[in-house]
């Protein structure tokens, strides 16, 4: 028997990567590769890139400078690597990396990864990179297979896709751009997927897509169905002890959607909502089709349905034309929110997208001022909803044991993670644990006595 060749991932950007990562490796299993932790055993690299922002795009070029050295030692060594491109870089630069990277021997995008075995026997049989052509029609099913499969269950929490792409157009983001179209899937393979992974011991379900809260696809009853209900019938799956979903666009929160949240106990009351800026004004020049106060009405919408829902956000800042005012108005959106975690960005022009051809006016040193009181904002408003934490007896689902013996890990609704000195065979159950203190991002506590008495209880709603 041939001996397995090693595949090492590296994956940058979204969680819709970190999906996609998994799935190319489970496409590659069949082939006889195992996954690799270490670069420098690999007979298979793919970088898996992200497009979103000039630096993540940077990034490639670097890495895959390294990865030359890597495989030329090897070559040296009389053994033979290749190099994979895939992700976002791959589908918006693809002639570009094959031109200024030879070492690459495949560039594929994302709509593409099914055909990455025969993308590889391309490569070495005429040993130069073949640039995939990335058909929309692929999503459509014209091309065989259809895609996204269930990934294989890889610990207790999984992601499942349910819709690609985003219609939205913001006028900074390539999204629409290098994922296409807005395309949900139905909701009779979404169960699938999940029915496989809970069946596998999977506990919480994370359901994943660009514009997550725009999934409309076709349900059993051959109506379509929104996310809001898709939740609603998720939850009524055994063993889900708890569903999430990300990334949502505040134009796109309904009413089912909100009142999912004042019904289904197992929809963690944490909700990825970005807002990009507290600015009317650059929030129609970002073509965000909403408002601050739009924003804060939703906001208010799910506060009013669960009381003890959190929020996290992107936002950018020293988009063209942002003014001092502008800015001051982001501040003032972040303060009146409190957000338990947020993501702020300077802003970066991307080719194709139509904010590029604007000109750029806040300068490079004041959109670093800007970033720094942003996330100094950002990171006192985390260190208080972390604090708060402290003294409480709150779940956590357990999910491995952590780098100190006899310690476990798990995440509270909020996605802290949760250290506790506790058994292994905690795994994969929701117990209530009493924080006793904050070590960085950390929580540390120990299992609330009831824990010990009582069988795993994964709807426990905690004090
Ligand atoms: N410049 C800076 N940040 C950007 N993002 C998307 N495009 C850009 C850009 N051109 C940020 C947004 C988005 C997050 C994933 O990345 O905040 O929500
Ligand atoms: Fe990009 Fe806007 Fe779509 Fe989000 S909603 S993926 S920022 S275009």
């Amino acid at each position: 028997m041939k001996p397995p060749r090693k595949l090492h991932i590296k994956s940058y950007g979204c969680q819709m990567n970190v999906y996609d990562a998994q799935r190319m490796a489970d496409t590659l299993t069949p082939e006889g590769f195992v996954e690799t932790a270490n670069v420098d055993d690999a007979d298979l690299v793919i970088l898996n890139t992200c497009h979103i922002r000039e630096k993540a795009s940077e990034k490639v070029y670097s890495e895959l400078g390294r990865l030359r050295t890597i495989k030329e030692e090897a070559a040296r060594n009389g053994r033979q690597v290749s190099i994979a491109v895939a992700g976002c870089v791959a589908q918006a630069e693809g002639q570009e990396i094959i031109r200024r990277a030879p070492a690459v021997d495949v560039v594929v995008g994302p709509q593409s990864y099914h055909h990455l075995p025969q993308l590889l026997v391309h490569a070495k049989r005429h040993g130069r990179a073949l640039e995939t052509e990335f058909p929309v029609e692929d999503k459509f099913g014209f091309l065989p297979p259809p895609q996204p499969q269930a990934i294989r269950a890889r610990g207790i929490s999984a992601f499942v896709t349910v819709q690609e792409g985003c219609d939205k157009f913001c006028s900074f983001c390539v999204v629409p751009y290098t994922r296409g179209a807005e395309l949900s899937r139905p909701v009779a393979r979404i169960v699938d997927d999940v029915r496989r992974l809970t069946d596998a011991g999977v506990r919480e379900i994370t359901l994943i897509g660009q514009n997550v809260n725009a999934y409309h696809g076709e349900g059993p009853d051959g109506r379509i169905w929104s996310l809001g209900k898709l939740l609603y019938h998720l939850a009524e799956l055994p063993g889900i002890a708890r569903l999430r979903y990300s990334t949502s666009h505040p134009r796109d929160v309904d009413q089912t959607l909100i009142e999912a949240h004042r019904d289904l106990p197992a929809l963690m009351p944490f909700v990825h909502l970005p807002v990009q800026s507290g600015s009317d004004r650059i929030l129609a020049a970002m073509n965000r089709k909403h408002s601050a106060d739009d924003y804060r009405r939703v906001v208010d919408r799910f506060r009013a349905a669960r009381q003890d829902i959190a929020f996290s956000s992107d936002f950018i800042v020293g988009f063209p034309g942002e003014s001092r005012e502008d800015f001051a108005a982001t501040l003032a959106l972040v303060t009146q929110i409190g957000y338990a975690a947020a993501y702020s960005f300077k802003y970066s022009p991307r080719p194709g997208t139509p904010a590029a051809d604007l000109q750029e006016t806040v300068s490079a040193a004041e959109m670093d001022e800007r970033l720094v009181r942003l996330q100094g904002l950002i990171d006192s408003q985390q260190s208080a909803f972390n604090q708060a934490a402290i003294g409480r007896t709150v779940d956590v689902l357990f999910e491995r044991a952590a780098r100190n013996p006899g310690q476990m890990v798990g995440r509270t609704a909020y996605l802290q993670p949760a250290h506790v000195m506790a058994s292994p065979d905690i795994v994969g159950r929701v117990l209530p644990v009493t924080i006793e203190s904050l070590e960085r991002y950390s929580l540390l506590g120990t299992l609330a006595p009831s824990a010990h008495a009582r069988p795993s209880s994964p709807l426990h709603t905690g004090a």
